[in-house]
């Protein structure tokens, strides 16, 4: 008898084959067992019937226990009724582990005690669709670039810069001068660029934060294009193809997934290039002239602001050009104002907030070296980084876009928490 996975048995209707699965849950009556069955491929559900299997049989799948693991056999049947369209008429049990008490049960549990068992929890049908949806970004982003003629390349996660400002490193002692945690592969992205072109990144990025929001993680994954030759507008244009592209990826390939989380899917299907754009100064004045008194030109956005300005575009938005002094340092002026900068965030909607931040890069040497005093960077860690506007600068473009908010905001999740396996945040190292 073959052995297969769930996400086969659509090829073998009719047939008997064996599945190696867990319990996800049970339903018993006298005569009839409900077993909903998973593998890791997906979710099925088993059907046991008395008259058909025997007591014996019978009797030991209705003792069976949430999570128990066990090779089941039987024939695959169509099934219009559920989502996955096929279920299992079991002819045979063959337990192999039986698991008891197993912590998480179908009751609802607190979110600590849930991410305490973290480990256990991702067995969970939601978290299951979450890192589904996860790994179809994943997918698509290396689809996206390579079809796009982009190199990857691996920017080193031990560094002795900090290109985002140095509030939120994490340091180690190792070295004679102390090393950092890489908070964005960008600087290195760019002598890539300078060698191959279009590269892009994607890898952990580390990011002290001391923020507790459904939005920070310590510990998460970005992906970074870098481009030689591009200007701003030309790589807002790759983000809005880049991030459509995601979208409809999923829309396409994780039909059961997004079903499973209740996702409102009329909501993705809008997401299509091109995106709107609004300047940060249009931003300011919306804002002011809708009931948001409390931000001033010059200052960073909040959480509500971002919120406020996705919700009235229901759309991703681009929010462009920003003042000088609330960005780092790598960033080109606006050749006709001197203060606000070729840089853009993307907002997403329904209050997932910025997934991307990207911008010019400066390219003149003497400007850039004024940069880095000017935010008392420590000029021998950069001394590498100056050559690039040394050796034939040219000018250069690349954003971040990140990993976790986009799985939250694609998947419908409440918090960043549940788009990665195994979140770090703020006080959680384990499991
Ligand atoms: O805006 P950020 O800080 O930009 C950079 O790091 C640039 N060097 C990127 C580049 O141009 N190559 O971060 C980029 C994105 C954010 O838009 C956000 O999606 C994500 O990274 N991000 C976080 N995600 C989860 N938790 C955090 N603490 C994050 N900080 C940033
Ligand atoms: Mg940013």
């Amino acid at each position: 008898m073959k052995k297969i996975t769930i996400a086969e048995m659509a090829e073998y209707t009719g047939q008997t084959i064996k599945l190696g699965a867990w319990i996800a849950n049970k339903r018993s009556s006298g005569k009839i067992a409900f077993l909903q069955l998973r593998d890791g491929s997906g979710f099925v559900q088993g059907v046991v019937v008395k008259a058909e299997v025997g007591d014996d049989i019978f009797a030991a799948a209705k003792a069976l226990t949430q999570e128990t693991s066990l090779y089941v056999t039987g024939e695959v049947k169509e099934d219009d009724r559920s989502a996955f369209g096929y279920e299992l008429q079991v002819t045979g049990i063959e337990v192999i582990h039986e698991a008891k008490d197993f912590p998480i049960t179908p009751k609802e549990h607190g979110t600590e005690f849930l991410m305490d068992n973290r480990h256990l929890w991702l067995r969970s049908r939601k978290q299951h669709a979450i890192m589904k949806i996860r790994n179809e970004i994943i997918r698509s982003t290396y689809e996206f670039f390579n079809d796009n003629g982009f190199v990857k390349v691996d920017p080193p996660i031990l560094t002795g810069s900090a290109p985002e400002g140095t509030s939120e490193l994490f340091a180690t002692k190792y070295f004679e001068e102390d090393a950092f945690l890489s908070q964005s592969g960008q600087l290195y992205m760019e002598a890539a660029a300078m060698a191959l072109g279009k590269v892009f990144s994607f890898g952990p990025t580390f990011r002290a934060e001391k923020s507790k929001t459904r939005r920070h993680l310590i510990e998460f994954w970005m992906i970074e294009p870098e481009m030689a030759f591009v200007e701003h507008a030309e790589s807002i244009e790759v983000q809005e193809q880049f991030v459509s592209h995601l979208v409809q990826s999923v829309l396409k390939n994780c039909q059961l997934d997004l079903d499973r989380l209740g996702r409102d899917t009329s909501k993705l299907e809008k997401i299509k290039a091109p995106f709107p754009r609004i300047t940060y100064d249009e931003a300011i004045e919306w804002l002011n002239d809708n009931g948001f008194d409390d931000i001033k030109w010059g200052e960073d956005f909040g959480a509500p602001h971002e919120t406020a300005i996705a919700e009235h575009y229901d759309m991703p938005v681009f929010i462009i050009n920003y003042p000088i002094g609330i960005k780092p340092f790598y960033m080109q002026p606006h050749p006709e104002r001197d203060d606000v900068v070729l840089c853009a965030d993307l907002i997403a909607p329904e209050g997932y907030g910025e997934i991307i931040g990207g911008s010019e890069r400066i390219y003149d040497y003497e400007l850039m070296k004024q940069r880095i005093k000017e935010h008392n960077l420590d000029e021998s860690a950069y001394e590498w980084y100056l050559d690039l506007s040394k050796y034939g600068a040219v000018p250069h473009s690349g954003f971040g876009l990140g990993l976790e908010r986009t799985v939250a905001w694609i998947s419908g999740a409440e918090h960043v928490r549940e788009s990665i396996p195994f979140p770090r945040l703020l006080n959680r190292l384990y499991p």
